[in-house]
Formats: C-alpha cells, structure tokens, sequence
C-alpha cells in the first residue's frame, strides 16, 4: 500500500506524514516513510543541488525525475513487494504542480515522465494538505528558491486541479485548522477506506 503527502511548502504534510508514520507503528504494522527529493544516497545529493542551485526548469524536472527513480527502485518496490505500508512526503503529483503548472512545462509529458520515473506505481491514496500560499510561506521555517507567494499560487490551483480531476485517489484537507483536527480526519479517512487494512 502506498500513501502520499502532497501540498505547497509550508503546509504541514511532512508533519502529517510522520504523525502517521509514527501512529501506523505502534499500531504494530509494517510501515516506512521517505520524503522526495531524497530517500537514498543520490536522491539526497540531488535534493540539495534542486533546493539551492538556480537550475532551468528543464534540468529541475529531470533531476526530480532522476531522484524520484532511485527512490521507486531501491525502496518503494522492494517495501511493496514485502507488504508494507509506505508513506511519501510528495511523490508524482509535487512534479505535476510544481514543474507542469508551476513552471509551465507541458503537462502531458511531465505526466508520462513522471509514469516513466516510477515505473508506473500509483498511490493507493493521496491527502493534499491545501493551505493559502500567503498563510504557508509565513510557517516555513527553512526558506527555499520555491517559496514565493506568486509561484505557490499556481503550485496550489495545480494541486487542486488533480484533486478534481482524480477525486477518488486525492483526499482534499483543509490546513488552515489544528494539526490534530487534520489527523483525525486522516486516520478517519483511512480507516473508512481500507477497513481490512486499518481498523482504528
Ligand atoms: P520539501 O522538502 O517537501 O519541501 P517542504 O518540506 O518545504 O514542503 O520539497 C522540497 C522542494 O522541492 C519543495 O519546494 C517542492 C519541490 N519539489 C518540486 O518542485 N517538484 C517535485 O517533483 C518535488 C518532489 C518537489
């Protein structure tokens, strides 16, 4: 089972994602998570070029792609393949908004090399922690070349974009509320979807 975090910087879905994490684990189950762009040796050098160097945005979609293809190969497939619950902090769709709506790059192929990159996995199910951009740059603690109002703004209708057009995959949640509002509503989520999988 694969589940990802998806949301503009600043919206809080790496403190979801590990609160989930964390919770899926003392329920006893079987359960890893990574963040993108990282995850493995590579995926962490090219994180720290993609955050910090000015790059074209040709390169940056190819590098997030590059990253992305380690992950899927040496831990996505293999924690799949042994049954485990994985957890991502962003996955296809960051691409998708960020490269394809954000920078404008052409959306259907962003789409086929993002199938490409991860070998055609799908999550299983997807929460995009929707915030306004305005609200979020002023919560992110550790500034990067993304976090520009103006930017976020496209980045956000994209994410809500896929959310309308994938609706039965991307779980909309409302950010402007408390963190353990948000993580009632996951776990609510989860267990209303896959009762076999989690019955909390
Ligand atoms: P992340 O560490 O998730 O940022 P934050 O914790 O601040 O939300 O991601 C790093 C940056 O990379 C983030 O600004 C979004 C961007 N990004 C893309 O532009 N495209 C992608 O495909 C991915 C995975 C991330």
């Amino acid at each position: 089972m694969l589940i990802t975090f998806e949301g503009i910087d600043g919206s809080g879905k790496t403190t979801q994602s590990k609160k989930l994490y964390e919770f899926l684990r003392e329920k006893g189950l079987d359960v890893s998570l990574y963040r993108e762009p990282g995850g493995t040796p590579l995926g962490e050098e090219l994180r720290d070029i993609l955050i910090n160097k000015e790059l074209n945005e040709r390169t940056e979609l190819l590098l997030f792609e590059g990253a992305r293809t380690q992950l899927v190969l040496e831990r996505l497939k293999p924690d799949m393949e042994r049954g485990m619950v994985v957890i991502l902090d962003r996955f296809t769709d960051s691409t998708l908004a960020y490269q394809g709506y954000g920078r404008g790059l052409d959306l259907e192929f962003v789409k086929k090399l993002n199938e490409f990159a991860s070998f055609g996995i799908k999550p299983d199910i997807t929460f995009l922690l929707d915030i306004e951009p305005e609200t979020a740059v002023g919560r992110i603690r550790e500034k990067s070349r993304f976090d520009n109002v103006d930017f976020l703004k496209k980045v956000r209708e994209g994410f809500l974009e896929i959310a309308r057009k994938e609706s039965e995959r991307v779980v909309v949640l409302d950010t402007h509320r408390g963190e353990e509002e948000v993580f009632g509503d996951i776990k609510e989520t989860l267990s209303v979807r896959f009762p076999e999988k989690f019955d909390f």
